[in-house]
């Protein structure tokens, strides 16, 4: 089958796709209006995916790596079951900033503590399980978190990574960025203490499965 690119697919797919909640359309509007890089945002179709995971997952322990402006967070609290958490963390103020406030307003807030720092110096910290996770922070990192975060796991915790195809850049690797993601799919395909598939929605989501 001939991989689907066709025009408007995209927004076909959203259409046919259930609505956020009201919160997360007026974060993403203000993420927009007031963010340097508006569209590292996950938006409306992974967040729903992202939701519907964690609710079929239904982990005690989310680790998220880039919380950005709270979008994804917040998609992910609305899965939890009841008593799950997440543990978020950025190195950006502004961001931090706006996720705060948004966490603040909305009803599944209180479920996110989020932590400012490195990602490896947030996850070198954590002594719990964690049962699912969502890598969306900076690319050349990747490959360590992706040790880091096997080594805090159990059978049948759930790990995801964003942005694996790059916009197609992985096919044809030309800068670091692009060498550190292919060698990471390259990685994850062939590593026995794991199963993947290899998304292709939106940039690209590689979804692994602990054995
Ligand atoms: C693509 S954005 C995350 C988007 C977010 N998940 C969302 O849905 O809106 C990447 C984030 O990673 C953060 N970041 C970059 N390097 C980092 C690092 N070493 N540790 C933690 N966060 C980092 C950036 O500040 C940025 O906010």
């Amino acid at each position: 089958m001939k991989p689907l690119q066709l025009p408007g697919i995209e927004a076909y797919a959203l259409d046919k796709t259930r609505p956020e909640p009201a919160q997360l359309t007026a974060l993403e509007a203000r993420t927009w209006a007031s963010m340097k890089n508006p569209q590292m945002i996950t938006g409306r179709l992974e967040g729903r995916l992202l939701k519907l995971l964690v609710q079929i997952c239904r982990p005690q322990l989310v680790l998220e790596l880039g919380t950005f402006t709270g979008y994804s967070a917040l998609s992910m609290a609305e899965g939890l079951p009841d008593g799950g958490r997440i543990i978020t963390c950025d190195v950006d103020p502004v961001a931090r900033d706006v996720a705060q406030a948004a966490f603040d307003e909305s009803p599944f807030g209180t479920r996110i503590e989020l932590r400012m720092g490195p990602a490896l110096e947030t996850l070198r910290a954590l002594d719990e399980t964690i049962d699912f996770a969502f890598v969306d922070a900076d690319k050349l990192n990747y490959q360590a978190y992706y040790e880091e975060i096997l080594t805090r796991t159990r059978p049948g915790s759930v790990i995801l990574f964003d942005n694996m195809l790059w916009s197609g850049r992985v096919l044809d690797p030309a800068d670091d960025e692009d060498r550190a993601l292919d060698a990471l799919n390259t990685t994850i395909a062939a590593d026995d203490r794991v199963e993947n598939v290899l998304l292709t929605v939106r940039d690209g989501v590689q979804l692994v499965v602990v054995k």
